[in-house]
């Protein structure tokens, strides 16, 4: 009799377990299929992109299944564990702990960790490989703007607002920082990395599929940090060096005609800084109160007080702003011709 009793007591413990299992395994594989559906990256645009999101699949195909067994089990110990009317003042069984169960739930979840710590370090390494025939561009975060440089053979780098790069070129980003920490991340390469004063981090990237990709300051870095904003274009081979070609020789633009100022003070030259990120202007339609509002303050400026403020912004600030807030290489970034524009069109806009 004994023996029949002891194999009853059996089969009702192992019931709500097996019940636990097949609800779990329902459940993770719900999970899984809606993690794995969702997009959660945008367009890949680099081959480094593409070993980061199979890690990421891989990673929710290991973590839904423990967070559903940690949450079944959560709700079965609610369902058939929890106080009752009545219970409120008794004490639970005397349990001294399971040293088997103890080992099992340690030892599993360090087999996962390392198990998914080597995979990443792999990825990691792969990724961090340095390439043959690397194009170096330095990039520079200051508040409240990217610029970059791209060194050349006579030691005179060229100097952009813009980040141009060329389809299947691997490069190698020099990040550095002129004041605090910033954090360079194109999203669409999957990369990102701090850039900190008084030292130079990098990373290393193949662009592979053409387009424009936002490039975002991931580090919050002071007011400006939200338009602290860029674009990365990658362009074939051809189009780059022409586009190196312009930047050579700063002062022509590419049909000879005068840059289009109004462009210029919405988009940058081309995407990055532009000053209507930070300030307002209405012939612009922009709106930000980052910086002074220009048609407010324009109107009682010289020309050479506008350009002044431009080139050399912290000499002279507006009533209520902080030095430091504009960036001070826009007398480099910008060519003489496109700061002239900028000056003649700033003069003749403001307070329309
Ligand atoms: Cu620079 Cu945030």
């Amino acid at each position: 009799m004994p023996g029949r009793m002891g194999k009853e007591r059996g089969r009702q413990e192992r019931t709500p377990v097996v019940w636990m299992v097949i609800h779990g395994a329902i459940a993770s594989a719900f999970g899984i299929a809606a993690g794995l559906a969702i997009d959660w990256f945008p367009e890949q645009g680099a081959s480094q992109a593409g070993p980061i999101d199979h890690l990421y699949d891989v990673l929710i195909w290991v973590s839904v299944p423990v967070f559903v067994t940690v949450m079944i089990i959560v709700l079965f110990s609610v369902q058939n564990f929890r106080m009752r009317p009545g219970e409120e003042n008794l004490d639970g069984p005397p349990i001294h702990g399971n040293t088997r169960l103890e080992i099992i739930w340690t030892a599993i979840p360090a087999v996962i960790l390392v198990v998914l710590c080597a995979y990443a370090w792999i990825v990691l390494k792969d990724i961090e490989e340095a390439k043959a025939g690397e194009m170096r561009i330095n990039v520079i975060g200051q508040q409240f703007a990217w610029s970059y440089e791209y060194p050349q053979s006579n030691g005179n780098p060229i100097k952009s607002n813009q980040l141009y790069l060329i389809k299947d070129q691997p490069v190698r980003f020099n990040v550095k920082a002129l004041d605090v920490i910033h954090d360079f991340w194109v999203p669409a390469f999957r990369l990102k990395i701090d850039a900190v004063p008084g030292i130079a981090t990098r990373y290393r990237v193949t662009p592979n599929r053409l387009g424009t990709y936002p490039v975002v300051c991931a580090e919050l870095c002071g007011l400006g940090h939200s338009v602290m904003r860029s674009t990365a274009t990658v362009v074939s081979r051809d189009a780059f060096d022409k586009w190196i070609a312009e930047r050579k020789a700063p002062a022509q633009t590419a049909d000879g005609g005068a840059p289009d100022a109004k462009k210029l003070f919405t988009d940058g030259n081309g995407a990055a800084t532009a000053c209507g990120g930070c300030h307002t202007l209405a012939d612009a339609g922009t709106s930000s109160t980052t910086g002074p509002d220009l048609d407010k303050v324009l109107p009682d400026m010289s020309a050479k007080e506008i350009e002044q403020s431009i080139v050399k912004p912290d000499a002279e600030i507006a009533p209520g702003f902080e030095a430091g807030l504009m960036p001070k290489n826009y007398g480099d970034t910008l060519s003489s011709k496109e700061l002239d524009a900028l000056v003649k069109y700033l003069g003749e806009a403001a307070g329309k």
